[in-house]
């Protein structure tokens, strides 16, 4: 199905043409006065130039030829030489009709199919997820939904950080906690156990605690960094040991991210790109692309036309060993053989940007990845306190994420149970939904490299622009339409349920169900999930301005009823869909 804005700019393009101009004047916007029209078209102004003509002269020659259309209820030629424009109601209420039958509403599955990479999530094991992991959660899982429904082959692939110093680090601490361990043993030759020796709780205190003991203990970093070599070079009990650390991280980063409703296709670690390093070296050697800095080993990727200073990307430190960087441009490696992907985007903290500038430059002009790969980094900001500084728990210390989602769980329960009598079980249930929906909404709202605030009494409220608010909406609808059912037993959709309307409300809300298809290729095409938030605040706003106007269930012309139905019914399936494409869902009532 066509988008509705297409439909409108085809008809004024072709009056343009007619009228012998070019056709490219007749691209029509949303209106900016919407008090006065729904669409507008600027064109005559700019064509005015080119025709050396008055563009009111033009506007109104335009106006002439779409007089008689059955797409406009109004289109005027406006000084200067606007022309607006405002749609039949039989039109939009047909374009509705064929939404509610076609499949997505008609926004149609690209034909040219992309496989696209999104990283996202990269969490690092051992260390407990903290805010920060929870953006890039929840852009990215959006995203992909986003570029999925637009009819892409989508890997979300979670990039789990599970190499470098931060296993030595590990190693070290639990050698001094438990040297008997049999992972220790040099002379051990035996099978290892089954079961971990430490719990998820004791990796979580491990990490941090041999982190900052390493800063103070020269000697003590230096056995990390033997640890880490060692594990790097296949040191058997260590091996093992990374073993156990991968699996009890990666069962609780499970548990977590299921309670966020994120999901991942792969999960892959930097450790699976550590085979490809040694071609990849010899490669970029054999190839003339490194040259020797300060013993290190770099690919210069400054441009001419650069304005700021891009350092080289450094490929191996001057004592051999790998970084960031090197993990990175060799995971691009592996995921170019494994899927030859179109595109590849990262969703990562956009203090990252420079890095990430670093590094598509060296893989693309090394011809690492091919030209034709499209690299995307999609930065986002921080997720501050009302202090304006990154959020902290009230002591300052790091937010654990699974405290955060019980924290606003518990105020949305708190605020159930005083509004109304609900059994616990199901009010705690439910808050779960709405607590989702709050925190996710209250992020995803927020073009993604923006800062946000994360204001918990804000992001829970029932009302305004937050996740609460759409989800009531939705109950609102489906109790609306329960109730209608009762009444007359059953629900008849028919080819053309909804009928032309005058009422003012009714049209807003038609007009705005009508963008679907609009804003989610927009929303595709910018990886922009705060679109889709924008679009459905409106919409359940056009909603609720139209429930409190008429009394749906009070109608006694049947037939209006009847299409006041189909069109909620519409809406509803709306909502759901972009909350769904946002990633979380409506409870049945709340
Ligand atoms: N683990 C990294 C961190 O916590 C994020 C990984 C982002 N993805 C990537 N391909 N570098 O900062």
């Amino acid at each position: 199905m066509k988008k509705i804005i297409a439909i409108i700019s085809e008809e004024l393009m072709q009056a343009f043409e007619a009228k012998g101009y070019d056709p490219q004047y007749g691209i029509v916007t949303l209106s900016n006065r919407p008090d006065l029209c729904q669409y507008q078209c600027n064109g005559a102004l700019s064509a005015a130039k080119a025709y050396k003509k008055a563009p009111i002269m033009i506007a109104n020659e335009v106006v002439e030829v779409l007089k008689e259309s059955k797409t406009f209820e109004k289109i005027e030629a406006i000084m200067p030489g606007f022309i607006n424009i405002s749609l039949n109601s039989e039109f939009l209420a047909d374009y509705l009709n064929e939404m509610t039958r076609a499949e997505q509403f008609g926004l149609e599955k690209t034909g040219n199919p992309k496989t696209i990479v999104i990283d996202y999530g990269g969490p690092n094991v051992a260390k407990p997820l903290h805010v920060g992991h929870l953006r890039s959660a929840v852009i990215g899982e959006s995203i992909k939904r986003i570029c999925r429904y637009a009819g892409h082959n989508v890997i979300g692939d979670v990039h789990l950080g599970d190499w470098g110093l931060q296993m030595g680090l590990i190693i070290t601490e639990l050698k001094k906690r438990k040297p008997d361990l049999v992972y220790f043993d040099e002379s051990y030759t035996g099978e290892y156990p089954e079961e971990a020796p430490f719990t998820i709780s004791e990796l979580e205190e491990i990490y941090p605690a041999a982190n900052e003991y390493s800063k103070t203990h020269p000697e003590y970093k230096e056995e990390a960094k033997n640890a880490t070599f060692l594990l790097q070079n296949g040191n058997r009990g260590y091996m093992a040991l990374w073993n156990h650390i991968l699996n009890v991280s990666v069962t609780d980063l499970k548990k977590n991210y299921e309670k966020l409703n994120v999901s991942f296709d792969l999960w892959k670690k930097e450790s699976d790109a550590q085979p490809y390093i040694p071609d990849m070296i010899q490669y970029l050697k054999e190839n003339n692309y490194t040259r020797i800095s300060e013993g290190a080993l770099v690919v210069d990727v400054k441009e001419e036309t650069d304005t700021k200073e891009i350092p080289p990307c450094m490929i191996l430190k001057s004592d051999g060993a790998t970084l960031y960087n090197t993990t990175d441009l060799a995971t691009m490696v592996e995921r170019m053989k494994l899927f030859q992907p179109d595109a590849i985007t990262y969703i990562v903290d956009k203090r990252q940007e420079l890095y990430f500038e670093q590094v598509f430059r060296c893989a693309k002009k090394t011809k690492l990845v091919d030209e034709n790969v499209k690299l995307t980094f999609l930065g986002f900001g921080t997720m501050n306190g009302k202090d304006g500084k990154p959020f902290k728990t009230r002591d300052g210390g790091v937010m654990r994420l699974e405290n955060l989602i019980n924290e606003i769980n518990d105020a949305v329960f708190k605020k159930m149970m005083e509004n109304r009598e609900m059994p616990e079980e199901e009010a705690k249930s439910i808050s779960k939904k709405v607590g989702l929906a709050a925190l996710k909404y209250g992020d995803l709202s927020n073009q993604a490299s923006k800062d946000y605030v994360f204001d918990i009494d804000r992001f829970i409220s029932f009302e305004g622009d937050t996740g609460p608010y759409i989800l009531y909406t939705i109950v609102r609808i489906k109790s609306i339409v329960a109730k209608y059912k009762e009444s007359t037993g059953k629900i008849e959709i028919t080819e053309n349920t909804i009928l032309p309307t005058n009422i003012k409300s009714e049209i807003t809300l038609m007009l705005q169900a009508s963008k679907f298809n609009d804003v989610i290729i927009n929303a595709y095409e910018d990886n922009a999930p705060h679109r889709i938030c924008q679009y459905i605040y409106e919409l359940a706003n056009a909603f609720n301005s139209f429930y409190h106007e008429n009394k749906i269930i009070a109608e006694e012309n049947k037939e209006k009823q009847q299409s006041w139905i189909g069109l909620i019914i519409l809406i509803q399936e709306i909502l759901e869909t972009c909350i769904e494409l946002l990633g979380f869902e409506a409870p049945d009532r709340m």
